[in-house]
């Protein structure tokens, strides 16, 4: 399993960091086996799986039921799990527990959570206490009401010197590693020169030390909305569709089972059993 300073390394090297978004076993063992270095359990799954518009329903016990199934299929690899909305804004108390408890219960790597401001003071207590933080700027999708919607960030030239200087308190204040969401790729490149901690980009162009897709929208799982930054790299939805449709047409035809799918028994013993 890679290490914190391994991806310090490999940003240092220019050796591109692959993250991708997981939330269960099936899709966890697929991606260990294709190289993924860093699985995110990210509060996407409340849009992508549980199917909610937004990430604001997602809860504490979704991220630990779906963090837990995500370790089980990847043993090996770094796993980042996202803390929900609302489970870091409360009480130093409170968001200490609920971090330490998201740590604990699945087994992960570092835990990942949105903003600056005063989530910088969440970024330290996290790290002083012994769990890696990933923190999350430009497009924040738990605050997305407040931002007016999933929306290109950091385009006026005070945005962007504010990304800046978040991107430099989240690196003093501990932070592991920064992913951008959906910025110019101009800012992120600045951005990724102006810090030492590894930067993961989506939507955010190439010159990111590495990138993050959510998994469905990276084999067109699901009908939900994809966008600008995503591309498709698989037709598994399609392919699922197709298969589906076969095998409701199959059942009804009387096609399937056919003979090689069927248990059977020696006739005479029938005979003998039920005449
Ligand atoms: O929840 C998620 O999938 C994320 C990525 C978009 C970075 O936070
Ligand atoms: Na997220």
């Amino acid at each position: 399993m890679k290490t914190t300073t391994d991806f310090m390394k490999m940003k240092k090297d220019n050796n591109k960091i692959i993250m991708l978004t997981a939330y269960d076993y099936p899709t966890a063992k697929l991606a260990e086996h294709a190289g993924v270095e860093i699985l995110l359990v990210g509060d996407s799954l409340g849009m992508v799986v549980l199917g909610y518009d937004s990430t604001v329903p997602v809860t504490m016990e979704d991220m630990i039921h779906h963090g837990k199934a995500t370790r089980r299929g990847a043993p090996e690899t770094f796993i980042a799990v996202d803390m929900p909305f609302g489970s870091y804004h409360g009480s130093v108390d409170t968001t200490l527990a609920n971090a330490i408890r998201l740590f604990q219960e699945t087994n992960a790597q570092a835990l990942k959570i949105e903003g600056a401001d005063e989530i910088i003071d969440v970024i330290r207590l996290l790290t002083r206490t012994g769990i890696p933080v990933i923190a999350h700027l430009g497009l924040l999708p738990q605050s997305a009401s407040v931002l007016g919607g999933y929306k290109v960030q950091g385009k006026t030239a005070l945005a962007a010197q504010k990304l800046i200087e978040d991107a430099k308190a989240c690196e003093a204040a501990g932070a592991c590693m920064v992913v951008l969401e959906c910025i110019p790729y101009q800012l992120a490149k600045t951005i990724t020169e102006s810090i030492s901690i590894p930067v993961i980009g989506i939507g955010a162009g190439a010159d990111t030390d590495g990138q993050v897709l959510v998994f469905h929208d990276t084999v067109t799982y699901g009908s939900h909305h994809m966008p600008k930054f995503v591309k498709a790299f698989s037709q598994a939805g399609k392919e699922i569709s197709a298969g589906l449709t076969q095998y409701v047409e199959e059942v009804k035809s009387g096609a399937f089972p056919a003979e090689e799918h069927r248990f059977t028994m020696k006739d005479d013993e029938y005979q003998q059993l039920y005449g």
